[in-house]
């Protein structure tokens, strides 16, 4: 095969690549809110049409009981491999608006310090549209350049953003239909633009919703105050009891299955570049924080988190009311490291929570969506060819590292359909996915386009 055509046909369509992919950030595919289930489907729709215009054959839309999952695929013999290409079509909500410098689904390319050659600024951008979009355009690459090695099939869901529970049923339902050799992912993040990097693992997530009673009804903050238990400082103090004095937390059993690296794995994870100053100068912190005994990569690699991610209650409009609450919530989520399991955590979290609340107050605690850690074998064909594709895009070799995020279903893919999944990222931490002005550069598009076929060639050879 010829894969010196790869390079001067991407060159000369570059124009285009950009374009198709602005048209496809213009939609707000936000899969939290029910009011863009329109946009949902037009986002659908429009990945369809891209794959098939792309050289696919078989393409549909899949209808799920949540939002479709988009599917196609290419043959060329049965005898070869299959790659099976996984992304997502929706999208974080763009709240808090009023924090975009442009509007997150008005496109617009702006040069920044890490970005010289510009960069993509919309909700989705990096995570995932702009990803998920290279592997289209790496497709119509490889089919206009007849350098396709293998077979490939495309699953493109619109729920990873909530959690994949319409993913789950679906693969089990279509386990024919998706076998393959492996599952190519691009929705994970590398060191920096000259550092490559592909994940050797992901972490997991348990994530609760707290509701603390006190009194039956809100109450007067003077004629009853410092007789009866507030249920905002009682939570306060619930959550901050999760912690001990060494940011280890305290629930029990809570490190029973973790993984516990040894001193070699650790120093061989610690030859990763990282600098410290310039993580807190990118977040604005005097200082970072985290359990000790262990680094900054360590802390979102390979160690378990509690975080709270919301808490309300009482009265929060303008100006001030005196007012003791009936009633506290929190939104708690933990993220996990293998071999941890979230069903196992959600319960322990659960128990520990309703045992540690004073008779003044009633506790009730909900499990919202979950996913299992995994752990990508580096020795593996897949790990290995996608290493060699880097390596030979970037003139580095990758470094593994472990991705702080979570992609749930691929736990699943595993458990399922039996396959190991490749973390293909090219984003950066620092291009802000979920937050506002979240940007995808420039460079990292086209490079991604420019890698993915290398992968199909290492990975068919
Ligand atoms: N693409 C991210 C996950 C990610 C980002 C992994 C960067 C590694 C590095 C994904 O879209 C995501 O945001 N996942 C959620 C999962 C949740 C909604 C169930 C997450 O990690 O919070
Ligand atoms: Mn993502
Ligand atoms: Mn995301």
């Amino acid at each position: 095969m010829d894969y010196s055509q790869l390079k001067p046909y991407i060159n000369s369509n570059k124009e285009r690549f950009l374009n198709e992919l602005l048209d496809l950030l213009k939609i707000p595919s936000i899969s939290a809110k029910p009011e863009h289930k329109p946009d949902m489907e037009k986002t659908a729709e429009a990945v369809k049409q891209r794959l098939i215009e792309a050289g696919a054959d078989k393409v549909e839309i899949c209808q799920t009981k949540g939002y479709p999952v988009v599917y196609a695929e290419k043959i060329i013999d049965p005898a070869k491999p299959t790659v099976v290409v996984y992304g997502h079509y929706d999208v974080q909500p763009a709240d808090p608006l009023n924090l975009w410098d442009s509007p997150p689904f008005e496109p617009v390319i702006k040069k920044t310090e890490i970005h010289p050659e510009g960069a993509i600024f919309a909700r989705g951008s990096c995570d995932d549209k702009g990803q998920m979009y290279m592997h289209v355009k790496a497709f119509e690459t490889m089919m206009k350049t007849n350098t396709l090695p293998c077979n490939v099939k495309f699953m493109i869901e619109g729920e990873e953003e909530v959690g994949s529970p319409s993913l789950g049923p679906w693969i089990i339902a279509n386990k024919e239909k998706l076998k393959g050799d492996i599952i190519l992912i691009s929705d994970t993040s590398i060191i920096a633009n000259d550092t490559p990097s592909i994940d050797a693992g992901l972490r997991g997530l348990a994530y609760m919703e707290v509701e603390v009673t006190g009194p039956n009804r809100d109450l007067h903050s003077g004629v009853y105050g410092g007789a009866v238990a507030n249920p905002i400082n009682i939570l306060c103090k619930m959550i901050a009891s999760c912690h001990d004095e060494n940011n280890h937390i305290t629930i029990p059993a809570f490190y029973d299955d973790v993984i516990n690296y040894n001193d070699a794995d650790r120093a061989e994870m610690a030859k990763a570049p990282f600098d410290l100053n310039d993580f807190k100068k990118d977040l604005d912190i005097a200082e970072e924080r985290g359990e000790k005994g262990y680094t900054t990569n360590e802390r979102t690699g390979i160690r378990p988190t509690l975080d709270v991610n919301g808490i309300w209650g009482g009265y929060i409009g303008e100006g001030a009311k005196t007012v003791l609450p009936s009633k506290a919530f929190a939104k708690i989520s933990m993220r996990l490291v293998p071999n941890q399991n979230s069903h196992n955590i959600s319960e322990i979290f659960a128990k520990h929570f309703e045992s540690i609340a004073p008779k003044s107050v009633k506790v009730k605690v909900t499990a919202h969506h979950g996913g299992e850690p995994v752990l990508v074998p580096i020795n593996s064909k897949g790990y290995v060819s996608a290493s060699k594709a880097m390596e030979e895009a970037y003139g580095k070799k990758p470094i593994p590292t472990f991705g702080g995020g979570s992609i749930p279903i691929v736990a699943l893919f595993k458990k399922e359909l039996g396959m190991d999944s490749i973390l293909f990222g090219f984003g950066l931490d620092s291009d802000a996915l979920h937050s506002p002005n979240e940007h995808y550069g420039l460079f990292n598009y086209y490079k991604g386009i420019e890698t993915i076929p290398l992968f199909y060639k290492y990975f068919t050879a």
